[in-house]
């Protein structure tokens, strides 16, 4: 297939790229790179610098290419970012996006896969969370995620545009090519083994008096390879329907606590921890069910270890010490 990824110069949309190119798809990635890397920019894959804003250039590649769907990854993603400038997220999640819809539709390019996350669901009343489970997001990077989303069943009825959304948590690990790189850092796992090289003195844990095994807040972690194949199964269902799916790591989830054990472990390094405060909105538990995309689409994460998840992420920054700016 001719697949266009948005945001393909970025942490998990580098990583859907080498997934897609390694089976055999034409992909051309379009990004900004206001935020990813053309380092990161996969062998194998064209490659167009431009904002989805920018509608002339959008059309300009579907043209070209002959694209068949979009995978739609470029966001702003940042919550404390999002509370203090929603501007921002209204324009790039939500404007930006709609931007993506009107060029595909006028291109009659008719498959989208949407990143989405599972910020979508705020904070969710039980645990494992399923696409049934109601959605009120607590900040505007979930909040501007669903609006897109809630924007797609029109789309769809209008213009026949179909669409699989993706909703998860933390995306984690790294390919031998690609790992995650971000400025600021803000997912746990880097800033972990940013404090096992020494780049940040100590790991912050936001509150140890939570109702979890150990006190600290339970997420889940899922290998961005297992992302990746997801989002490349999700076109397969978009000729005959769309849907909404959540993936998760398929287990209980992982405490803070237990995430520095397993990257001391993995890492042989000490790795200094500062207990502070709880973050306003941190629920205890955010696990999500992947019961669904296993029924329907027979998706099973392979790297369900958290050992095996850090280990990647480990060597990648250990083979990549300044990341992309080699
Ligand atoms: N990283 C996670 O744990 C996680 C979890 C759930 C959902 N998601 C979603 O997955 C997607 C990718 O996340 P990521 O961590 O890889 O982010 P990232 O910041 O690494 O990548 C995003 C990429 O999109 C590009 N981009 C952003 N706005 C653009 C625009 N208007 N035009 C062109 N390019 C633009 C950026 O330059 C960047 O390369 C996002 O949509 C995010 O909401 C991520």
């Amino acid at each position: 297939m001719r697949v266009l990824v948005t945001g393909g110069a970025g942490y998990i949309g580098s990583v859907v790229t080498e997934e897609l190119v390694r089976d055999g798809h034409e992909v051309v990635v379009y990004d900004s790179l206001y935020k990813g890397h053309r380092a990161a920019v996969v062998a194998g894959a064209e490659f167009v610098e431009a904002d989805l804003l920018d509608g002339e250039s959008l059309r300009r590649a579907f043209r070209e290419q002959g694209t068949e769907a979009v995978i739609h990854m470029a966001a702003d993603s940042l919550v404390g970012e999002s509370v203090t400038n929603p501007a921002k997220y209204y324009r790039n999640n939500v404007a930006a996006g709609l931007a993506l819809l009107d060029a595909m539709n006028e291109c009659e390019v008719r498959r989208l896969v949407f990143s989405s996350t599972a910020a979508t669901y705020g904070e969710p009343e039980k645990q494992p969370i399923e696409e049934t489970d109601p959605t009120n997001p607590t900040n505007p990077y979930g909040q501007t995620k669903l609006a897109f989303e809630h924007a797609l069943p029109w789309y769809e009825h209008a213009y026949g545009i179909r669409y699989a959304s993706l909703r998860y948590f933390n995306a984690a690990g790294a390919t031998a090519h690609c790992g995650e790189m971000h400025d600021p850092e803000s997912h746990l796992i880097p800033i972990i083994l940013q404090a096992a090289t020494g780049v940040r003195e100590a790991v912050e844990i936001y509150g140890e008096d939570y109702p979890t095994r150990d006190g600290t807040c339970v997420r889940d972690y899922i290998h961005v390879v297992d992302l990746a194949r997801a989002h490349i199964l999700a076109l397969s269902i978009l000729d005959e329907r769309s849907a909404i799916y959540n993936l998760g790591c398929g287990g209980d989830g992982y405490t803070v606590r237990e995430v520095i054990d397993v990257a001391r472990s993995v890492t042989g390094r000490e790795i200094k921890v500062r207990v502070g405060a709880r973050r306003a909105g941190d629920p205890a538990f955010l696990v999500a069910s992947s019961a669904r995309i296993k029924r329907e689409l027979n998706w099973s994460p392979q790297f369900q270890d958290l050992h095996q998840i850090i280990e990647s992420a480990w060597k990648w920054m250990q083979q990549h010490p300044r990341g992309y700016e080699e």
